[in-house]
């Protein structure tokens, strides 16, 4: 990695979180766009129609100062279908978009996949589920690294493998056997690193000079007490969520301890005599770090149960909130600074890879207030916490080259629409009502900026 002096004080959005615009100028549907919502909660068709709003964003970002924008491009705006021809009218959009991002000297962070696909590969082939699915986001992949080479010198291959794979309407839906789900998406999970080794190995061969990685939702996992079951209980728990797919893209191969919990459940998946050359074959340049809370786990035997796990069907532990820290509505698990640093102090220990949190971030119910202006204190508390854990990463001496705070403007939430928020600029809608998504920025926006313009020596 080409750590610079420069550190990347950046923010963070995703494409169907935003973008909306979501089939005009031959987008296809993305798996996100047809996904069921709640009566009464906003969907991808708006967002923050940021496709309307992207120059007025970009000078947002300009005058709040950013060095990286790490935004997200949506496949299927991109690649509609599994022709797998590309859409120039969506790769237009992004042209615009990246090239006015570079005239404001703000650098793209462009993740590939951010949780979604083109729905016709679900429908053709059943998606991840296929083997064909790799060749369709390596074709992906290469348009992108062809198109943007030379503007575009930052890519992350997927956002959080561990949540992305688990996602129902990736074919799961219907499946109701637990074993059979979690069968999948092992499955699942082992396609996306054989797609995402192909993807390493590609860039290598366009864009020599550009740089790429996983982004990892990290889990920082304590036992609930001190009894050596619950010991073991976080440690299984922090290898199952966590590093057995940080191992797949650094190491190409599963931990022994991820290995055993697979084979005693016959949950490892079918694999082809070729694949450990694709899989040993490439590297990441460094890891990107998602982080919002901590958990606690204890040892409880039960059989496989999605309604009650938190993100992660196990049979022998169970995820429980920190009894020890803060907790709000939104964030009800504990807020634990510290855990940042926790997490990706063994994170550089397993990996010896530079590292950037590409997500950190307090959700909020938030309304314009009567003065017209959004007091965030919390937030600011929130971000200044873990800034201070970052910086003091780098004061060790850990290769940690960039920040980036969940998310730069409020989005659409994975799964809550617009009733948590998280952003440094207010989008003026309601769930049901867009309005004129306008944008106003919040205290947090001022403080933020001033932390980037004393590169974070003033918290
Ligand atoms: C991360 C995702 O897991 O968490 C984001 O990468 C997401 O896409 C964020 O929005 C917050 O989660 P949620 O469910 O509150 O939107």
């Amino acid at each position: 990695m080409k750590i610079t002096d420069t550190f990347l004080w950046g923010a963070s959005t995703s494409a169907f979180q935003i973008e909306g615009a979501y089939n005009i100028d031959g987008k296809g549907l993305a798996t996100t766009d047809v996904r069921k919502v709640p009566e009464g909660m906003a969907d991808t068709k708006v967002a923050t129609d940021h496709y309307h709003h992207w120059k007025e964003d970009v000078d947002l970002m300009a005058e709040l100062g950013l060095k990286t924008y790490r935004m997200g491009f949506s496949w299927s705006r991109i690649i509609p279908d599994e022709t797998l021809v590309p859409n120039e009218k969506g790769l237009a959009f992004y042209d615009q978009l990246i090239d006015y991002l570079l005239e404001k000297g703000i650098e793209p962070f462009v993740t590939l996949y951010h949780f979604e696909c083109p729905q016709a590969l679900v429908d053709a082939f059943g998606g991840w589920k296929s083997r064909k699915m790799i060749d369709a986001y390596v074709r992906y992949a290469e348009v992108c690294f062809k198109h943007f080479k030379g503007r575009v010198t930052k890519w992350v291959t997927v956002n959080e493998q561990f949540i992305a794979t688990a996602a129902p309407d990736l074919a799961m839906e219907y499946i109701k056997d637990p074993y059979e789900r979690s069968k999948w998406i092992y499955q699942i999970s082992y396609h996306v690193s054989l797609a995402e080794h192909k993807a390493f190995a590609l860039l290598r061969e366009i864009d020599p000079d550009a740089e790429i990685g996983p982004v990892s939702s990290i889990q920082v996992v304590y036992p609930l007490t001190s009894k050596p079951e619950d010991i073991i209980a976080a440690q299984e728990a922090e290898e199952m969520e966590e590093f057995y797919m940080l191992d797949i893209s650094v190491y190409g191969e599963y931990s022994p301890a991820a290995y055993t919990w697979l084979k005693k459940r016959n949950l490892l998946p079918e694999t082809q005599p070729e694949d450990a050359e694709i899989l040993h074959g490439s590297k990441p340049d460094f890891i990107g770090v998602n982080y919002y809370f901590s958990t606690c786990a204890k040892a409880e035997e039960k059989p496989f149960d999605f309604e009650t796990s938190f993100f992660w069907a196990a049979d022998d532990c169970r995820i429980v909130a920190n009894p020890n820290m803060p907790k709000t509505e939104w964030m009800n698990m504990g807020i634990d600074p510290l855990g940042l640093y926790n997490g990706m102090r063994k994170i550089y220990e397993r990996y010896r890879l530079p590292m950037i949190v590409t997500e950190n971030g307090m959700a909020v119910s938030e309304t314009v207030g009567e003065d017209g202006c959004i007091h965030d204190t919390y937030r600011i508390e929130y971000l200044q916490k873990h800034i201070e854990q970052v910086m003091k990463l780098k004061r060790e001496g850990y290769p940690v080259f960039g920040y980036c705070p969940w998310s730069f403007i409020d989005v659409l939430s994975s799964h809550q629409g617009f009733s948590k928020r998280y952003g440094l600029v207010f989008i003026d809608r309601t769930e049901t009502d867009p309005k004129e998504c306008r944008r106003i920025k919040k205290d947090s926006f001022a403080w933020y900026q001033k932390v980037i313009e004393t590169d974070g020596n003033q918290l």
